[in-house]
């Protein structure tokens, strides 16, 4: 009886703790407020109840300054004309010679971003990484990281690595969000990382390849709202895509399937997203069905473009199937011979994939085509695909054609991992704004993509090789000039006997 008692005192006091937590969040420390002083974030002031409107406060994208040319490609690996860039919708791709490794591309990424918001390095309280290239199975590219936030002394820096195949940045991009939203936060900044080096062995999948990393500020009142409570996820066991074998960068991939598995994952993503939403407006009061109407901008993970415009024409396949036989017949005009259809019978059906392409060419256009910049001239980036396809959304848009819409979001990792998710952007789009800020810090995408080197397909493969060659070596330092690198980069400098990896910088 004694013990029972005491438990439920216990209880009592645990519950009134965490009641005084949630109840009082303003309670954070003050020297953390103060030092929300950079140019694009926006303070959090100490009246303010628990944070809201968490979401994308900046971004920057890194690519690696070399690149082939995919007509190149096409003629040296001897197949038709067209296949590569129109087939698969890429023109050039991006890649890494054996100085850049994960850990380098994320330390660029991430110093890059804290200079130009001059954020001092202690206002960061989290910092998570996605990524799917994997040099270490224990130490996370995340601690080497920390070496950025040595000199400020800050170690109280919550997060690690996350891995599913594409999806890591996304898993890191939720984390994020949920402990800036949880009793955990202490009223610093949280920051996400994801990258990758996409490299394929020779064959059909090589032209997919692609290299790069994007970091991300996420905060409070930002430009780019996470949108509560709409997220519809779907994951499943298969094997379209995975790497087993730690001697190799290469995955194991089944193309054909690993399309099929990103097509099934969209729909279910995209019904547990509308179910969700038209919950949350049935509360409201609205009792209409979500179409892709309701969304201003969408962006996918793009491992090529091509498949980027078929996801969208299959959303429209989604909308149309759950029509009205009224609307089916008003609003998707001559697209009649395909009612009826069950989802799950079509991932091989080459005339609706026609069908609806076709019809959906005006939305591919207006909601989707801009977000392709960054993918079409460097290709898949894995993890931080979609956020390199949000990156050339807002490049291509000024922040007048953004406000107020709505940006949904499909993220994909093979294995398989995807979600279905939105960004609410904000109304105010005037000048100073976080949003136009953050818009006109990525504006110049297309020229830095324009001043990379263009190199042969000879010397690529030259360098895949070399990759393949270093890979796992010991006791090296990578062979190569630094001089091609972009200003600022940070680079892969030795390799000790015992694979410890030091890095040096590019002057900036
Ligand atoms: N002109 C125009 N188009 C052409 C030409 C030409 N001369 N030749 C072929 N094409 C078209 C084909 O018709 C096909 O188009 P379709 O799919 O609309 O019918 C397209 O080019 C591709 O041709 P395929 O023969 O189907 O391509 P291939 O078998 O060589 O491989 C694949 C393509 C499967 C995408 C391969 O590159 C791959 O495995 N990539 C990696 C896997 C991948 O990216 N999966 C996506 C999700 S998982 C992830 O993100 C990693």
């Amino acid at each position: 009886m004694q013990r029972l008692l005491t438990l439920a005192k216990q209880a009592l006091q645990v519950r009134r703790v965490m009641e005084e937590v949630l109840v009082t969040p303003a309670r954070l420390p003050s020297a953390a407020h103060q030092r929300f002083s950079t140019a694009s974030a926006v303070p959090l002031a100490k009246t303010d109840p628990w944070p809201k409107d968490v979401g994308i406060l900046d971004l920057e994208v890194y690519f690696p300054a070399q690149y082939v040319d995919q007509t190149d490609l096409e003629k040296y690996y001897h197949v038709e004309a067209g296949k590569f860039t129109t087939g698969l919708g890429q023109t050039h791709m991006g890649f890494c010679s054996v100085k850049e490794d994960i850990n380098s591309l994320c330390l660029t990424v991430v110093q890059k971003l804290m200079e130009r918001t001059k954020l001092p390095w202690d206002s960061v309280g989290r910092l998570e990484v996605g990524t799917e290239t994997i040099i270490d199975k224990s130490k996370a590219v995340k601690t080497v990281l920390m070496e950025l936030f040595q000199d400020s002394g800050n170690t109280d820096i919550e997060g690690i690595d996350t891995t599913n195949a594409c999806y890591g940045g996304t898993a890191s991009l939720f984390n994020a969000a949920n402990w800036m939203e949880s009793s955990s936060w202490d009223g610093r900044y949280a920051m996400v990382v994801c990258g990758d080096i996409a490299v394929y062995a020779s064959g059909n999948a090589r032209p997919t390849g692609g290299a790069g990393a994007v970091a991300m500020l996420i905060g409070p009142k930002a430009p780019l709202v996470l949108e509560r409570g709409l997220r519809g996820t779907h994951m499943e066991n298969v094997y379209d895509f995975y790497k087993p074998d730690g001697t190799t960068e290469y995955p194991i991939v089944d193309g054909k399937l690993s399309i099929q598995c990103y097509l099934r994952a969209l729909d279910r993503c995209y019904a547990v997203y509308r179910q969700k939403i038209q919950t949350q407006w049935k509360q409201a009061g609205i009792d209409r069905p979500f179409t892709l109407d309701d969304l201003q901008f969408m962006i996918f993970h793009t491992p090529f473009c091509k498949l980027t415009q078929k996801s969208l024409a299959r959303m429209v396949f989604n909308d149309f199937l759950s029509a009205s036989s009224e609307i089916q017949a008003s609003c998707y005009k001559g697209l009649e011979a395909f009612r009826g259809l069950k989802l799950e019978d079509t991932y091989a059906n080459k005339d609706v994939e026609k069908a609806f392409q076709k019809a959906s060419l005006d939305t591919f256009n207006k909601k989707t085509k801009a977000s392709l910049y960054l993918s079409t001239y460097n290709g898949n980036t894995y993890t931080s695909s979609l956020y390199g396809c949000l990156a050339s959304l807002l490049s291509q848009h000024s922040a007048q054609e953004l406000a107020g819409s709505r940006i949904g979001a499909f993220s994909y990792g093979s294995g398989l991992a995807a979600s279905f998710f939105s960004f609410r952007v904000s109304q105010d789009a005037s000048p100073g704004s976080p949003l136009e800020k953050l818009v006109s810090s990525i504006s110049d995408l297309p020229k830095r993509l324009a001043s990379r080197k263009r190199m042969s397909p000879e010397q690529f493969t030259e360098i895949m090789e070399q990759r393949e060659h270093f890979f796992k070596k010991v006791n090296y330092s990578p062979p190569g000039d630094t001089e091609s690198l972009f200003p600022g980069t940070w680079y892969l400098d030795r390799v000790d006997e015992l694979h410890r990896r030091k890095y040096a910088r590019c002057p900036v």
